[in-house]
C-alpha cells in the first residue's frame, strides 16, 4: 500500500515510517517541519536502506494535499500532523484549533476529492479526561481537560459524523497512552525543542546533565509511592499498532477507536530508578507541587486492541528506558536536531 504520513518526520511518524517500510509498504512523508527536522529523512533512509519521498508542506494546504494524494496513488493516510503541547494549547488555543482541527478538515476535504477514504487518526488518552475507573477502556466517557484535548475530541467526533454520513469511510482513532523510547539504532528519538514537558525526555536530559534535576510533580497521589502513574508504551510497539490498524481497516469500514498502551502503570519514581539502573547515572530530583491538570493514574485495558487489531505491546519498561537513553547519547554525540 502507498501510505501518506502527515507529520511523518515527527517522533511517532518517523518511527512508524520505518515499520511501514519493514512491512513492505511505501510511505510518503508530508510535514511542515514546525516541530521536526528534514535530517530525519536521511536517518530513516539509512536505517531502512530505502529512498524516501518527502513533501515539506502544511496540511492546511488542501490543494497540495489533493495533488499529493493523486500523484503518489495513495491508498490510505495516517494523520500525525498536529501540535501536542498541553501548556501551549492553554496559552494559544486558537493556534491549536487551527492546526489540529482545521488541519484535519483540510485533509478530509482533500481525501474526499480524490476518493481516498482510509484514515488513521493520532488521538490521545487525553480524550478520557479524569479517569472514572481504571483500566481505561474504549467505552469510558470522553471529555477534555484543555484545548489540546478538545482538538482531539472534536476531530474524533467529526470523523464519526463523516463515517455516519458515508459508509465508504474507514477510520481508526488510535488513542495513544504515553509513547517513549526510540528505534534500536538510537538514531531517531524524542528530542523536543526547548525544555521537555514530558517525563522521559526530561529524565534523559538530566542524565546527560543538560538539566540539573528532575522536578517530581507531587508525591501525595493515591498511588503506591505517591507519584503519578502512567501507561508508557515503547515507540516501536506503537508504530506496529498502526500497521495492525491499517490491516484491520483494509477489511473493515466505519469508525473505530482503539487504545494503544501496554496496560501497566509505572510511577515517576519507578522511571527514575529504572533509568538510573540502565544508564548508570544518578538522576537528582526534588518533590514539588502537583502539576495543574495532572491525574493520579492512567493506564489502559488492552482487551479491544488485542481482540480486534490482534495487536499488543511486546517491549518492556526496561527496553523503553534503555532505548531512550541510547538515543539521548546518540543525539549528544552527533548534536542532532
Ligand atoms: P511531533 O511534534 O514529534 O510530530 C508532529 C509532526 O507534525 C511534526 O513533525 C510537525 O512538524 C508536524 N506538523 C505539525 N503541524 C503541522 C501542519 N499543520 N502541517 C504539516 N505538518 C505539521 O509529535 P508526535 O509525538 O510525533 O505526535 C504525533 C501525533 O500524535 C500528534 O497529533 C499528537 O497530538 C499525537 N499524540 C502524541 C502523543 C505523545 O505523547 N507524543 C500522545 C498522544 C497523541
Ligand atoms: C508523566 C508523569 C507527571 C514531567 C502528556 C499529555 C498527554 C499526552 C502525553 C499527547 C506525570 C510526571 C512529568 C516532569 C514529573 N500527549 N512528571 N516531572 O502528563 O501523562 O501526558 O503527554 O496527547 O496529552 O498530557 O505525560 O510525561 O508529561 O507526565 O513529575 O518534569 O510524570 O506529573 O505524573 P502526561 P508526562
Amino acid at each position: 500500500m502507498n501510505i501518506l504520513l502527515t507529520g511523518g518526520t515527527g517522533y511517532i511518524g518517523s518511527h512508524t515510517a520505518i515499520s511501514i517500510i519493514k512491512a513492505g509498504h511505501n510511505p510518503v512523508l508530508y510535514d511542515n517541519l514546525s516541530n521536526s527536522n528534514s535530517k530525519i529523512i536521511n536517518k530513516i533512509s539509512q536505517i531502512t536502506g530505502r529512498e524516501l519521498t518527502f513533501i515539506e508542506a502544511d496540511v492546511r494546504d488542501t490543494d497540495l494535499l489533493v495533488n499529493t494524494l493523486k500523484k503518489y496513488n495513495i491508498d490510505g493516510v495516517i494523520h500525525f500532523a498536529g501540535l501536542k503541547s498541553v501548556s501551549e494549547s492553554i496559552l494559544n488555543p486558537i493556534e491549536y484549533y487551527d492546526n489540529n482541527v482545521n488541519g484535519s478538515i483540510s485533509l478530509i476535504k482533500a481525501m474526499t476529492k480524490v476518493d481516498v477514504n482510509m484514515l488513521i487518526f493520532s488521538s490521545s488518552a487525553t480524550v478520557y479526561g479524569n479517569p472514572l475507573y481504571l483500566p481505561l477502556d474504549e467505552s469510558h466517557p470522553t471529555s477534555a481537560l484543555n484545548p489540546y484535548g478538545q482538538t482531539k475530541l472534536h476531530t474524533e467526533e467529526m470523523l464519526l459524523d463523516l463515517c455516519r454520513s458515508n459508509s465508504n469511510w474507514r477510520v481508526a482513532c488510535l488513542r495513544y497512552f504515553n509513547p517513549v523510547g526510540s528505534h534500536s539504532s538510537g538514531q531517531l528519538g524524542e528530542n523536543p525543542k526547548g525544555i521537555p514537558s514530558n517525563l522521559m525526555p526530561y529524565i534523559s536530559q538530566v542524565a546527560i546533565k543538560k538539566l540539573p534535576k528532575l522536578k517530581v510533580f507531587g508525591d501525595d497521589y493515591d498511588t503506591p509511592d505517591g507519584t503519578g502513574v502512567r501507561d508508557y508504551i515503547h515507540i516501536i510497539d506503537l508504530a506496529e499498532g498502526h500497521l495492525s490498524a491499517l490491516h484491520f481497516l483494509s477489511k473493515k469500514n466505519g469508525w473505530h477507536a482503539f487504545n494503544l498502551g501496554n496496560g501497566k502503570g509505572y510511577s515517576v519514581l519507578e522511571m527514575v530508578k529504572e533509568f538510573e539502573n540502565i544508564s548508570g547515572k544518578k538522576i537528582p530530583y526534588e518533590i514539588v507541587e502537583r502539576r495543574k491538570g495532572d491525574v493520579a493514574s492512567s493506564y489502559t485495558s488492552t482487551k479491544k486492541a488485542q481482540k480486534i487489531l490482534k495487536w499488543e505491546s511486546k517491549r518492556n519498561f526496561e527496553e523503553m528506558c534503555f532505548s531512550a537513553w541510547k538515543s539521548q547519547k546518540f543525539q549528544r554525540v552527533h548534536n542532532f536536531k
